[in-house]
């Protein structure tokens, strides 16, 4: 056996020079970083392979984005690799300006509906996402929003704000969600981080409803039924779809219609799953009790747009991933996504294998 340490050494050896190979002839090609805000331990990852070349630009809000159109346009011809840390689209002008050494686009969020998919597919670009890795953080803000929107945080903030407390003992009362039914629609990672984090609560019954019954769904104890079943039964309806042609706007005035009086919508998915203009009738009718939402359109909400006069709404600035180590995890993710799109190992989590 004695033989074999040599040959073990001298191959891991070899294995380590031709990293540091791999590492030289890849250090020639040029990754784009979309944002100034970036997690550093995502950059070090490029840095290690790659020439990494970062907008100065934040690619977040009205400004930001503006500025960093220009910016982005100026740097991502002969590009190999783009990393895109925003929700805003990334646009054909942009793939248009890499040229055609452009292999992988690269996004740092589970949704992947600001990726243009069939004219990456077309152009023979790989697209990947980061799932899994942010499923938790945004599950405790379904959690949190849930809370919010059943114990009318906004009104009661109001009243620690204004002095006013309106204490008694049928005041302000909110709803339970001990003994309720809780309607997930969309059982991925997300909507099953949430179930477990749930379960603690004491919910009478979890139900779900999707494109098919999932095997996760048994261990679980949640039950797959119809949309319509689902939304006509459940006291909480949790969107944690993906957005696509078929979710946009799957919550609107119909859909609203058959939800219960003391119904409360909870929204992590995407803005556009839900008609506003309906909701907010829904909402100031009283048809549904409250709602909560951590997405919304468009993003920025102004603060003069009319959902915000409601007392029954709850909302938060689209945070659901927004943690110290959930973020870096997605960096690091993206990142290698990009490590291996480049070095000719399978992507991680390919939209676009
Ligand atoms: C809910 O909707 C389904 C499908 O339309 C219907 O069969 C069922 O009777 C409804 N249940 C309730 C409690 O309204
Ligand atoms: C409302 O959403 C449902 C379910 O997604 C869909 O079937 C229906 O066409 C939508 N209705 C309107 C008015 O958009």
């Amino acid at each position: 056996m004695l033989y074999l340490l040599p040959l073990a050494l001298f191959a891991s050896a070899l294995s380590a020079s031709s990293d540091a190979l791999s590492t030289k002839m890849t250090k020639n090609l040029k990754v784009l970083v979309s944002s100034n805000d970036f997690p550093e331990s995502g950059l070090e990852v490029l840095k290690e392979h790659f020439t990494v070349l970062q907008s100065r630009y934040l690619h977040f809000g009205e400004e930001g984005v503006r500025e960093n159109k220009e910016e982005l346009l100026n740097l991502i011809p002969g590009c190999s690799a783009l990393l895109w840390s925003s929700h805003h689209p990334i646009s054909k002008e942009l793939l248009d300006k890499a040229g055609p050494q452009l292999k992988i686009v690269s996004t740092a969020s589970a949704g992947y509906n600001h990726a243009n998919v069939p004219e990456l597919k077309a152009r023979g670009i790989k697209l990947s996402n980061t799932p899994n890795v942010l499923s938790s953080a945004v599950a405790e803000i379904a959690v949190a929003l849930i809370l919010g929107a059943a114990r009318r945080f906004t009104e009661n903030l109001e009243q620690v704000k204004s002095g006013q407390w309106d204490i008694g003992f049928t005041k302000t009362l909110g709803q339970d969600i001990r003994g309720s039914t809780v309607g997930i629609i969309g059982l991925g990672g997300i909507g099953q981080a949430t179930v477990k984090r749930l379960s603690g609560f004491e919910v009478g019954k979890f139900l779900y409803t999707g494109h098919r019954e999932k095997p996760e769904a048994k261990a679980l104890n949640a039950e797959f039924t119809s949309l319509d079943n689902l939304l006509n039964q459940s006291d909480f309806v949790v969107l944690a779809v993906p957005l696509t042609d078929e979710t946009n706007r799957m919550i609107n005035s119909t859909t609203l219609g058959k939800m219960k009086k003391n119904a409360i919508l909870i929204n992590v998915g995407r803005g556009d799953l839900v008609d506003q203009d309906a909701l907010y009738d829904a909402l100031k009718n009283k048809q549904i009790y409250a709602a909560g939402l951590d997405v919304t359109t468009p993003e920025p909400l102004p603060k003069d747009n009319k959902l915000l006069t409601l007392p029954n709404l709850f909302v938060l600035p689209h945070i659901g991933s927004a943690t110290v180590r959930t973020r870096s995890d997605m960096a690091v993710l993206a990142a290698e996504n990009i490590v291996n799109a480049l070095t000719g190992k399978p992507l991680l989590t390919p939209v676009l294998p």
